[in-house]
């Protein structure tokens, strides 16, 4: 049991903005206070947040310095506070971003709690959560795995299923092949849609249809996709889309959208902001819907559908500790799949 205040881990510490102020060092191990569960940390996964966390360029004003960085980790409880009901030692678990979005709507400051940022994250060999914010992980997922889901897989399916109450055979736009359309192919093919995806490489479009994709655009050989999906379509359009890209192609995303369809706006690849053409969005009726990952009930719902059909993240290579660098150095440069590091 942690009590002593000399019981030391490794935590990588992130102690300014760039790569180079992010440093392996020993710190205390934290004592779980009331309804607070310590995690032995397995994995973490990077999502695109990390690395503008530690580029500076995502809510910089809030990284509080030194920071454990890592929203998104699996591992085994193994102490448990003072009242913790919801788990006991042993238990698997995930993070949740928002970790005070228990159900229903978010409350207006849900990002002053998120981990990794403000609050520390996973990156480290221990981790606190409080029993609240901590999701008992699906049963046939390995911590690397279920390390992946806490971002990724619940900002796809809090815009497919939560918000965009998906039916077996609705049609799906899915832009890209990163970490969140991967589980957004996986997720809505797992539910009978059809599921369309525009990606750059002939290659990442072979491996989506093996994930269940069922048409792919090479978005970087057809530049007016949105028409190819309307001939796709009959003309429609699709039902739901996932914008994971941004900027001015949001007016491409509603022509491919049909009328009064669901864009589901996650993504700011291509610029934070953009000129709209508001006079399609009025006439076609559509519906754009900001999305900020989800809230813990989804999460638990999502869990159960990840092990009901068998949905096995993708991950593209898992780094140790120490290599944690190259891990973020990996994410800079693309992959398929998710970047995991192993911790314990
Ligand atoms: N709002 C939220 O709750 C939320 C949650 C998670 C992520 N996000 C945001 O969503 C975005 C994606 O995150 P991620 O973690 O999935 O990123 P990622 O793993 O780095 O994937 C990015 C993918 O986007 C695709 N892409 C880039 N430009 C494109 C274009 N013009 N058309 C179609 N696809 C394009 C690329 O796919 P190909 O290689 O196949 O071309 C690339 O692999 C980021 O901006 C991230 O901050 C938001």
């Amino acid at each position: 049991m942690i009590t002593q205040e000399k019981d030391m881990m490794k935590a990588w510490q992130l102690k300014g903005f760039g790569l180079e102020n992010l440093i392996l060092e020993d710190i205390q191990i934290p004592v779980p206070q009331a309804h607070e569960v310590l995690i032995k940390v397995g994995a973490v996964s990077l999502n695109f947040r990390d690395k503008a966390i530690v580029e500076g360029f995502y809510e910089p004003d809030m990284v509080p310095n030194p920071l454990t960085p890592v929203s998104d980790a699996a591992g085994t409880v193994v102490q448990v506070g003072e009242g913790v009901t919801r788990f006991k030692i042993g238990d698997r678990v995930t993070s949740h971003l928002y970790s005070k979005w228990i159900e229903g709507a978010p409350g207006p400051n849900e990002p002053d709690y998120c981990f990794g940022s403000p609050l520390p994250g996973g990156l480290a060999e221990y981790m606190i959560i409080h029993e609240d914010s901590a999701v008992m992980a699906p049963s046939t997922l390995t911590d690397e795995e279920a390390s992946t889901l806490p971002i990724a897989a619940l900002t796809a399916w809090y815009s497919l299923v939560t918000y965009g109450k998906l039916q077996k055979g609705d049609t799906v736009l899915i832009q890209g092949t990163g970490g969140v359309s991967i589980f957004g192919i996986q997720i809505a093919s797992a539910l009978g849609a059809r599921v369309i995806v525009t990606t750059s490489s002939d290659e990442k479009g072979e491996r989506a249809r093996e994930l269940g994709a069922s048409e792919i655009i090479n978005y970087s050989k057809i530049k007016d996709w949105a028409t190819e999906v309307k001939r796709l379509t009959d003309g429609k359009g699709v039902d739901q889309l996932l914008e994971v890209v941004g900027g001015a192609g949001l007016n491409d995303s509603v022509q491919a959208t049909k009328v009064t369809g669901q864009i589901s706006l996650i993504g700011f690849m291509a610029g934070q902001s953009t000129d709209l053409n508001l006079m399609e969005v009025i006439f076609r009726q559509t519906k754009i819907q900001g999305i900020a990952v989800g809230n813990r009930s989804a999460f638990e719902e999502m869990n159960g559908a990840f092990d009901q059909f068998a949905i096995k993240p993708v991950i593209d290579t898992v780094y140790a500790m120490d290599d944690a660098k190259k891990a973020y150095e990996h994410l800079s440069r693309g992959a398929f799949g998710k970047i995991v590091i192993k911790i314990s």
